[in-house]
């Protein structure tokens, strides 16, 4: 039998690939999505890719009535992945309520299925912005929490407190949280990727909006900085090896290998690279000259981070595959994909 998987947010950016790579693994995928940022049709696309349709139910994880009534329904779900949150830092720091509210009650109402209806394991999406600006780096995971510097970094911290303390009090649930760094990319087949709603915040983005000419120029935040070029340095990591992660993640909680009920992972690359050199990738894998000019550092940026994925490496037995270069190019196609069709 076929165990059955509940990604929440599974037609989400990092959701989708998840589904694929995990669908690609013999798992059973039935998806919880309320379309909020992303659109049904990315199912479709799902078994464009993997041969098979993951069960869509458009569905809104803070109406715990409905999800109950969804869980009822399904109580063969063996596991969670639960991606489903809002993620946009700065419109965070003008509705932090709205922020609060879903990112934290969807939780709690799934938290809340999870034990009435025993389905024990959960993944959980977490960020590397918990760290704030780590003192040491590569930045391992008992490195010190730093107080959040925006709403969205602050309900990453508290769903990971909530997630922590559900499982001390009740030890049929395990969890992990994957702490990811910076996911870009998109599928090598260019079906499904990241579909950002205006103007984008993030940098690999605007870079390929920018390549592709619907952008004027790329702002780049700063060259003050203490790094060897001055540009803020990261860890950006290929959203498919992302996405293994949380097969690896999954099928640990299942087969009963995790070694404590809550556990957390870095997920990067271990490299950092300075916004300069993003754009020196992009210029090397799209052949295009970027128009971009130096402007001032943007508040709450973080000078420099990159993980230390060793603990992940040696227990999870994972690592990232690809390079900056075949990352960024994957951008670039699903940027051109994403024009020639209108999507
Ligand atoms: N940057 C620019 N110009 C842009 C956009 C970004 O120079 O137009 C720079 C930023 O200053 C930063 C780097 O590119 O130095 C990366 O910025 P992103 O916005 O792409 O990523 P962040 O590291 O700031 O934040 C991202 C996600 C957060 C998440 C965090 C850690 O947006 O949701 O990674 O996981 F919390």
């Amino acid at each position: 039998m076929k165990k059955k998987i509940l990604v929440t947010g599974g037609t989400g950016y990092i959701g989708s690939h998840t589904c694929v790579e995990l669908i690609g693994e013999g798992f059973d995928v039935i998806i919880i999505d309320n379309l909020y940022n992303s659109t049904a049709d990315v199912v479709d696309r799902i078994q464009m890719i993997s041969g098979i349709k993951p069960f869509l139910e458009v569905l809104d994880l803070c109406d715990n009535k409905r999800l109950d009534k969804f869980i009822q329904k399904h109580k063969d779900i063996s596991a969670v992945i639960h991606f489903a949150a809002y993620k946009a830092v700065s419109e965070s720091v003008s509705k932090p309520l709205e922020y609060y509210r879903n990112n934290l009650f969807s939780l709690v109402n799934l938290l809340d299925v999870m034990k009435r209806f025993d389905i024990p394991d959960l993944v959980f999406s977490s960020s590397c912005t918990v760290y704030g600006q780590p003192e040491k780096l590569p930045v391992t995971e008992d490195a010190p929490l730093q107080p959040a510097t925006s709403p969205y970094g602050n309900t990453k911290q508290i769903g990971e407190t909530i997630i922590r303390d559900t499982t001390v009090s009740d030890k049929n649930i395990k969890a992990i949280s994957l702490r990811y760094f910076n996911p870009i990319g998109a599928h090598p087949s260019a079906l499904i990727g990241e579909l950002p709603r205006g103007v984008p915040e993030n940098l690999v983005p605007y870079l390929t909006q920018t390549g592709y000419g619907i952008r004027e120029e790329l702002k780049v935040f700063g060259d003050d900085y203490n790094t060897p070029d001055g540009s803020c340095i990261r860890d950006y990591l290929h959203v498919v090896d992302l996405a293994k992660a949380h097969v690896i993640a999954i099928k640990r909680l299942i087969e009963g290998k995790n070694k404590t009920n809550y556990e957390v992972f870095n997920l990067g690359t271990g490299n950092g690279v300075s916004v300069l050199e993003a754009i020196k990738s992009f210029e090397r894998v799209s052949g295009i000259k970027l128009k971009y000019k130096i402007v001032g550092r943007r508040a709450g940026d973080i000078e420099k981070i990159w993980a230390d994925p060793s603990f992940a490496n040696k227990e999870l037995g994972w690592k990232t595959l690809s390079s900056l270069d075949e990352a960024m190019k994957t951008a670039w196609d699903w940027e051109k994909t994403v024009r020639n069709n209108k999507l």
